[in-house]
């Protein structure tokens, strides 16, 4: 591969703490070796519209700690599938990989880093594909991409999510109520999970183990039955009873995120009340969980992705992503990495550790 002398940078999907540390060990290193970085603005829809900026050194100073990310992002631009209002307002959707293409080529980019989730990073394949040069770094505070042992972003969504299921734990107490809180994670139970076992939770409900509403409040009778007048229930926002569906908050048509979940809370509220007669309440914890700081460790590990994702570029292992496996960062075809979800294995040992100290998962 020729000598890479500019290079872009994107930012795709929701947002995620430890997003302004890539782009700073992105950009420092690419400085220290000679390489200017343009900055794509809001994730694809810069692309397609040609709306960048050349990062200077002080672009990427400051922002270590920064939440968000300073090149803004996008969860609906696809530039294979990009929606538009026609004159008639209703919804068009038209191939604009072409107005891509050109603006890479206009700009001068010799490859593109791609940070995002498994949406982002199937675009980035497709690009590769038409023959863009790119390179991913994975993102989600879902944490579920197989090809890599963490992403950034998960460990700040888990300590959001812990410090919730800790403070409901005292009102819960004083109110003798139960207190059903809601996380994300989408179609993965790993932030209900982890939080729920670091938090105490006395039910956690996730995606990968349907649940039966009797059981769960049985688990909360027998609290009852042992003097336990609070109980704490942590749900994934993905947390399906068996032979039931997610709860669909809304379906956006013409996204390549079509589906917006939410709500499961209120449902299991209302349920609980029903089947125990105790007073309950639903707390959804939203985009607290993505937005402020990042954590120690996921400032540690996305400076040490921006600094493996120049190191592909340099290396000419175009179309990888960089990974964690064990301490160190690795990489693998983009292509693999966005193919496999990483989901909670119900039988693996996080959950049967989580069912040794009493933690009800609705199945049992
Ligand atoms: O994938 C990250 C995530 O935060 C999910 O956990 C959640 O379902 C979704 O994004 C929310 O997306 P939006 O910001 O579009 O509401």
């Amino acid at each position: 591969m020729a000598m890479i002398k500019k290079i872009g940078v994107l930012t795709g999907g929701g947002d995620c703490p430890g997003l302004n540390a890539v782009i700073r060990a992105v950009a420092k290193t690419a400085f220290g070796r000679g390489i200017e970085v343009v900055g794509i603005k809001d994730g694809y829809d810069g692309l397609v519209l040609g709306q960048y900026e050349m990062l200077t050194e002080s672009d990427a100073s400051n922002i270590l700690t920064r939440g968000g990310t300073i090149l803004g992002t996008s969860n609906k631009a696809d530039p294979f599938r990009y929606a538009f209002i026609k004159s008639d307002g209703t919804l068009g959707i038209e191939d604009r990989s072409q107005d891509a293409l050109k603006n890479i080529r206009e700009i001068g980019l010799d490859a593109l880093i791609i940070i995002g989730g498994d949406g982002t990073l199937s675009i980035a394949q497709k690009l590769l594909e038409i023959g863009v040069p790119v390179v991913g770094v994975p993102k989600t505070i879902d944490n579920d991409l197989e090809a890599t042992d963490l992403t950034f972003g998960f460990d700040s969504a888990l300590s959001v999510a812990t410090e919730a299921v800790d403070r409901l734990h005292s009102t819960a107490e004083s109110h003798h109520r139960v207190m059903v809180l809601e996380v994300m994670g989408r179609y993965a139970g790993w932030i209900a999970l982890r939080s729920g076992i670091a938090g105490g939770g006395d039910v956690i409900l996730i995606p990968e183990i349907p649940y039966d509403i009797g059981k769960v409040c049985a688990a909360i009778k027998k609290r009852i039955d042992k003097g336990k007048k609070f109980s704490i229930i942590v749900v994934a926002e993905g947390a399906k009873p068996a032979g039931g569906d997610m709860v669909v908050q809304q379906t956006i048509a013409g996204s390549p995120d079509p589906i917006r979940l939410g709500g499961i809370a209120q449902v299991i509220t209302r349920q609980i009340e029903m089947c125990s007669g105790i007073e309950s309440r639903a707390t959804v914890l939203g985009h607290l969980q993505r937005g402020g700081i990042p954590t120690a460790f996921d400032r540690w590990l996305a400076t040490r992705f921006g600094f493996g994702a120049i190191e592909l570029l340099t290396e000419g292992k175009i179309g990888r992503m960089v990974c964690l496996r064990g301490q160190n960062i690795e990489s693998v075809e983009i292509k693999k990495a966005v193919t496999q979800l990483r989901r909670v294995d119900p039988h693996g040992t996080e959950v049967k550790a989580a069912r040794s100290v009493g933690t009800n998962f609705g199945d049992v």
